[in-house]
């Protein structure tokens, strides 16, 4: 491993006025974003809507730092027969691959999930690295329950520490893997925001699973200098009655990361998971004018991207300028919130 050039790639990623796109979502995820704009998941529409994305030579070259790729989507062509990985090389960012393999349910822990993909794993990141992949990105899925009662989808006692050091464990050998491949590890524990709990369980919980996941990372020898973190931002529940200000999100997330995560970390870049376009770009921003932080924090955004170039293209080719101007905007939007320049 040449830590010297994984810490340059994570640099790369977490640069002042750019952040991530992820572009990874897998061929059942696309096809219900597909779904809600009425277009039908074909290997060809799926191409020509990440083609629109990459050849977006303002938000490319400018905002997005490096793209999150599917498996199908790292051996894609352009319609022109260019590889799609080398649109996203032209315009100056860097290319990166998911890697993990979904989620399964974990035994002995009703309702909790732990994230599959380890077998393997070395032989592909070899592959994808001659590819031109120089980052990956591993997601572990943490539940938090409703608490007896309530909307969330887990239930009493969840999320249980077994859930938690399980995926923490899988995360750090995923880490361990790809340093060893010579790829940056996007480090993923997500806290999901589905159900009613408040912002300060959604801290506890996700306290909880950062500690775990770095304990884990120490004892696997990742080297925290060649990674990334994307986390959730400590927030409430979707259908908590009372949701937390932009400034209290902004303060308990910057609290609650400066006490988990070590300095020796390059960058966090957050996942969206499910807030608003307005709200993703809203959080960082406050963040970032905070300021005073130890590490890049920035955007690896998924939805909160891509629903507002889904919606304008709809999968009409003459819709092609209307998609690239709203995924320049809101790349746009979210570049100044890396920065803490951002004005609502
Ligand atoms: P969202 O921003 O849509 O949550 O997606 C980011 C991501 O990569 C989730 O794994």
């Amino acid at each position: 491993m040449n830590l010297a050039d994984l810490n340059k790639v994570a640099l790369a990623m977490v640069a002042p006025g750019k952040g991530i796109l992820a572009a990874d979502e897998s061929s059942g995820t696309i096809k219900k974003r597909f779904d809600a704009i009425k277009v039908e998941s074909t290997e060809d529409n799926r191409r020509d809507y990440r083609e629109m994305l990459f050849r977006s030579q303002d938000a490319m070259s400018k905002y997005i730092s490096g793209v999150i790729l599917y498996d199908e989507t790292i051996w894609q062509n352009a319609k022109d027969g260019t590889p799609l990985v080398k649109l996203i090389e032209q315009a100056g960012s860097i290319p990166g691959i998911k890697v993990d393999e979904g989620t399964q349910p974990l035994p002995g822990c009703p309702g909790e999930l732990v994230t599959v993909g380890l077998d393997k794993l070395a032989e592909r990141l070899k592959k994808y690295y001659e590819r031109g992949a120089r980052f990956a990105k591993w997601r572990a899925v943490i539940d938090i329950g409703s608490g007896g009662g309530g909307s969330g989808t887990g239930g009493r006692g969840i999320p249980t520490m077994t859930a938690i050091r399980v995926n923490a464990h899988a995360l750090a050998r995923y880490a361990a893997l790809c340093q060893a491949a010579q790829i940056v590890p996007i480090v993923e524990p997500e806290v999901l925001m589905d159900g009613d709990h408040d912002i300060d369980r959604c801290y506890e919980v996700t306290q909880r699973v950062l500690n775990r996941t770095f304990q884990e990372l120490r004892v696997q020898r990742v080297a925290l200098e060649g990674m990334i973190l994307k986390p959730n931002m400590a927030i409430s529940g979707k259908k908590c009655p009372k949701q937390a200000s932009v400034q209290e999100v902004a303060e308990k997330t910057v609290r609650l990361l400066k006490s988990c995560v070590p300095a020796a970390v390059p960058g966090i870049a957050f996942l969206s998971g499910g807030q608003s376009d307005e709200e993703a770009t809203a959080h960082l921003d406050a963040m970032n004018k905070i300021g005073n932080l130890p590490w890049g924090l920035t955007f690896s955004y998924g939805r909160a991207l891509q629903a507002a170039p889904q919606k304008a293209w709809s999968g009409k080719a003459e819709n092609v300028p209307a998609g690239q101007r709203a995924f320049s905007h809101r790349a746009r939007m979210n570049g100044l919130a890396s920065t803490g320049k951002w004005d609502a």
